[in-house]
C-alpha cells in the first residue's frame, strides 16, 4: 500500500488536543509523530497551494524570458526560474514526508486540480511584464511566505523558508529595479502601465477571499499563518502603492489616513475578460462566488504550462514503474 493510500487518521494519530497542548508548551511540530488528522489535512493543503504557485510560475515565467533584451538578462530571469524550481521541491518533498504520493501530486494530477492563484493562468508576454510580474507577483509570494516563515508552527517549512525568503528578495529587486528603468522610457512607461492595469487587481485577487467569506479557519488556529487573508493584502499594498507612485505608475488602490488601512479605488472584485486581458469596471463589482468559479474553471495557461511540465515523465522512462 502506498503511503497515500493511508488515511489521515492512520498517518497523523494525536488528538487535537495533544497538538493544542504541544503548541501551547511552544513546540514546533516535526512530523507526523506531532499531528492530528486536522492539522496533517491542513499543512498539506497549504503546502500544496505553496508548491503548486511556485512549480507554475517557471514555465509563465521562462514565457516572457524569451523576449529578454539581451542574453544576461535572459540569465538573470533563468536563475529566478531555477529558484523557483528549488521552492517547489521543497514544497513537494514535505508533502512526500507526510505521506502524500508526490509522482502522483506532480505528475498524474489534471491540471485543472492544481491550486496555484489564478494570475498565473494568464500569459505574460513580454519581457516588461516579467519584470512587472517580480514586482507584483513576488511581491505576494513573499508576504505569503514571510508571514509563515514568521509564524508557521512546523518546523521543517519553517526552516527551509529562510533560504527561500533570501531568494524571493532578489526576485523582487530584480523586478523593481527594471520597473523603474523602464520607467524612463515614455513608450516602455505606457506599456508597463497597461499592464499593471489588468495585473494589478489580479495580484489583490492572489490572498483569497475576504475574511467574512474565509473557510479554512485552521489556518490560523493551528499557527500555519499568522496573518488573515485581508491582513496580507493590506501588507502587500502597504508594499506596492508606495513604490508605484514614487515611479508615477497610477494604481486602483491608496493609503486612506482616516481608516488608517488601504482602500481600493474600483469595483472589486470584478468580472475579467482573460482573452482581452481586461477588467469589465464598468459593470460594477460582481460576487465572490463568480470570482470562485472562474478561479475553479481555471484560465488560459493552465492547460499548457502544466503539461509541457508533466511530459519528459508522461514520455521517457523516468516513470515510475507500476
Ligand atoms: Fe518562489
Ligand atoms: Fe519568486
Amino acid at each position: 500500500m502506498t503511503p497515500s493510500a493511508l488515511a489521515v487518521e492512520e498517518l497523523a494519530a494525536r488528538s487535537e488536543d495533544e497538538v493544542r497542548e504541544h503548541l501551547a508548551a511552544g513546540k514546533l511540530v516535526e512530523g507526523l509523530q506531532h499531528m492530528s488528522p486536522d492539522y496533517l489535512r491542513g499543512i498539506r493543503r497549504i503546502l500544496t497551494v505553496s508548491a503548486d504557485t511556485e512549480l507554475i510560475s517557471a514555465p509563465a515565467y521562462l514565457r516572457a524570458a524569451q523576449h529578454a533584451p539581451a542574453l544576461n538578462n535572459f540569465g538573470s530571469a533563468v536563475s529566478i526560474i531555477q529558484d523557483e524550481l528549488a521552492h517547489a521541491h521543497i514544497g513537494y518533498r514535505l508533502l512526500g514526508d507526510l505521506g502524500v504520493d508526490t509522482n502522483e501530486l506532480i505528475y498524474e494530477r489534471e491540471p485543472a486540480a492544481f491550486k496555484y492563484p489564478y494570475a498565473f493562468d494568464v500569459p505574460l508576454d513580454s519581457w516588461s511584464e516579467l519584470v512587472l510580474a517580480n514586482a507584483l507577483y513576488d511581491q505576494a509570494g513573499f508576504v505569503l511566505l514571510s508571514d509563515v516563515h514568521r509564524s508557521s508552527t512546523f518546523g521543517p517549512w519553517k526552516r527551509a523558508l529562510a533560504k527561500v525568503d533570501k531568494e524571493e528578495t532578489f526576485h523582487l529587486r530584480h523586478g523593481r529595479t527594471w520597473v523603474k528603468k523602464l520607467c524612463a522610457d515614455a513608450d516602455d512607461k505606457a506599456r508597463l502601465q497597461a499592464s499593471l492595469d489588468w495585473m494589478f487587481i489580479l495580484t489583490l485577487e492572489w490572498f483569497g477571499l475576504p475574511d467574512d467569506r474565509k473557510k479554512h479557519s485552521e489556518q490560523l488556529d493551528y499557527g500555519f499563518k499568522g496573518k488573515s487573508n485581508d491582513q496580507l493584502r493590506q501588507w502587500w499594498m502597504s508594499e506596492v502603492v508606495p513604490f508605484m507612485e514614487e515611479i508615477g505608475i497610477d494604481v486602483p488602490a491608496h493609503f486612506d489616513a482616516e481608516l488608517d488601512r488601504y482602500v481600493i479605488d474600483c469595483p472589486f472584485p470584478a468580472q475579467f475578460d482573460e482573452e482581452k486581458r481586461e477588467w469589465l469596471l464598468d459593470d460594477g463589482a460582481i460576487e465572490w462566488d463568480d470570482v470562485v468559479t472562474r478561479w475553479r474553471g481555471r484560465g488560459p495557461m493552465n492547460r499548457d504550462y502544466v503539461t509541457t511540465l508533466q511530459r519528459g515523465y508522461q514520455t521517457t522512462s523516468l516513470r515510475r514503474a507500476a
